[in-house]
């Protein structure tokens, strides 16, 4: 979908569709109002008669009979006008967008809302008005001979609230933004939703060199020799049983500045952002049950996550260093498998007795974690579907769960949740829980009971750090819950994390 910002009357436009919105029980403002004048009023009729409340998620169809240029004018419902947020435009937005395409609207033209006097500038208006459309009309290019639906919506036009150059140029450079992150999202969507024998590790390594070849970043794929030099023992335990050779993804972002400076020359913050990649999780030979075992495709939704981060990073070039690391394997069942109650090494020296070889994602975010060390990082935050433990404490679809070494990092990322409302809860770092990890024949043990199994996990992890870290425990959040579209996440993978994950990095 292309998309414009340019000046003008939106009840001028001759578009396929265009959408206007408005609040519960308001009578129409701004290019609603317009419109509603150049139609005699229909607008006013529909709101009075009853038929439409404004509700957030309603949208009313109104033909102009000629009237107006437009085919159709869609109404899109705002919800109460004390409750609006920046997510409200992004979902009223969405069901418009979706609602145009359904009918087969091609070009499609909406009124930027003028949101300013409750302190929302226009750029986030345009941001989220892009994100809503873009992201709600993703579809996953499925594997069938059926050719795909041909409904599709070429374009989409912004018009902001007024002529001045300013606002124009706010809507503008919000819009790109949008454009940049909701192509993030699509690739971490589309990742997740490929079955492991599509998104392999070799996969995700030639993403990872496409989006770099692309936006000008450095990459290195790594393979398992590099990892065995490396002494990545963590990680390698996890890939000596799986056929499809793994890959240690390392994508790096270095602002235009920087570069001039030349490289080595720390002149801003490094950020690091490490992506659990599992392309699929059998349990290895701690094997899970086979019902819903396919959806451990979507194993590779942190890594599928910090891709997408990277991919919209590099495009949008905010002034700070930002190094993305995947580790991706399969979890696999083998002759050569590694077992519970081997001890491995990791890379920091420690040594860690496997218990179930289905926690084996702490296994390679152990090692990236410790690789992470060597960029100097202010921070570091890793993404990661870790634990069904997560998932019972948070529920599906609701939160991810926020651990942090640093309470100043821990904030930043809570503050990124609210503008994109990708939602993330605070956990806690309990020393008790690392009194459940203790071994009789390593350092540690790798996973503890029952009992506290998301704690547990992240401190484990923090064993490997020594930066301020951040954790965000997506397992809940990789895939729709309700499996059916929902505003602007359509069913299967949501790309959960890119927003979150952007959103950090431009406010840092
Ligand atoms: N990938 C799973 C966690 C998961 C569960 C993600 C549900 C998405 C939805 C992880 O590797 C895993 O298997 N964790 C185990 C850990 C246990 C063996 C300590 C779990 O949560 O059961
Ligand atoms: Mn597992
Ligand atoms: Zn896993």
């Amino acid at each position: 979908m292309d998309i414009f910002v340019r000046s003008g009357a939106i009840q001028e436009d001759p578009a396929d569709a265009i959408i206007i919105s408005v609040f519960e029980n308001s009578r129409p403002l701004g290019g609603a109002q317009a419109v509603d004048a150049a139609l005699d009023g229909a607008l006013s009729e529909l709101i009075e008669g009853g038929d439409f409340s404004g509700k957030e998620g309603q949208v009313a169809i109104l033909y102009p009979r000629g009237a107006i240029p437009a085919r159709r004018v869609l109404v899109t419902g705002l919800g109460k006008t004390e409750e609006l947020a920046i997510d409200t435009i992004r979902r009223a937005v969405g069901a418009a967008a979706t609602r145009a395409r359904d009918l087969g609207a091609r070009q499609v033209t909406a009124e930027v809302l003028d949101v300013r006097s409750r302190e929302i500038g226009l750029s986030r208006v345009g941001q989220a008005m892009v994100e809503g459309s873009s992201l709600a009309l993703y579809e996953y290019p499925a594997e069938r001979q059926e050719a795909q639906g041909d409904k599709e919506v070429e374009s989409l036009t912004l018009i902001p609230p007024d002529d001045a150059a300013e606002a124009l140029a706010a809507v503008e450079s919000g819009a790109r933004t949008g454009e940049r992150i909701a192509a993030g999202v699509d690739l971490a969507r589309t990742l997740v939703n490929h079955p492991s024998n599509i998104a392999t590790p070799t996969l995700l390594g030639e993403t990872a060199q496409a989006i770099a070849k692309d936006l000008g970043l450095n990459c290195q794929v790594h393979d398992r020799e590099w990892a065995e030099e490396q002494g990545m023992g963590a990680f390698l335990a996890v890939a000596q049983g799986a056929g499809q050779p793994p890959r240690f993804i390392v994508l790096e972002y270095c602002p235009p500045a920087m570069q001039d400076v030349g490289n080595g020359d720390d002149v801003v913050d490094a950020l690091v952002l490490v992506g659990k990649a599992i392309t699929f999780d059998s349990g290895g030979i701690s094997l899970k049950p086979g019902e819903n075992m396919y959806l451990m495709k979507g194993d590779m939704g942190g890594g599928g996550a910090v891709l997408g981060a990277m991919k919209a990073i590099g495009a949008i070039k905010p002034p700070v260093r930002v190094i993305g690391l995947v580790p991706a394997t399969d979890n696999m069942p083998d002759g050569n498998a590694y077992k519970p109650g081997d001890v491995v090494r990791a890379m920091n020296g420690k040594t860690i007795e496997i218990r179930s070889t289905d926690a084996e994602g702490r296994m390679i975010l152990a090692d990236a974690l410790c690789y992470a060390a060597q960029f100097d990082p202010a921070a570091v935050v890793d993404v990661a579907t870790l634990t069904g433990a997560c998932v019972v404490a948070l529920g599906k679809g609701v939160a991810a769960g926020c651990f942090s070494t640093d309470d100043a990092l821990r904030d930043r990322l809570m503050a990124a949740c609210k503008p994109t409302a990708e939602r993330l809860w605070p956990m806690p770092l309990f020393e008790e829980y690392r009194e459940a990890l203790k071994s009789d024949v390593a350092d540690m043990v790798h996973s503890a009971g029952r009992h506290g199994g998301v704690g547990t996990s992240a401190v484990f992890l923090k064993e490997f750090t020594d930066y301020p870290w951040g954790h965000l425990d997506i397992a809940g959040m990789a895939f729709n819950p309700l499996k059916a579209s929902n505003s602007y996440t359509p069913k299967g993978a949501t790309g959960y994390g890119v927003r979150l994950l952007v959103e950090f990095v431009l406010s840092w």
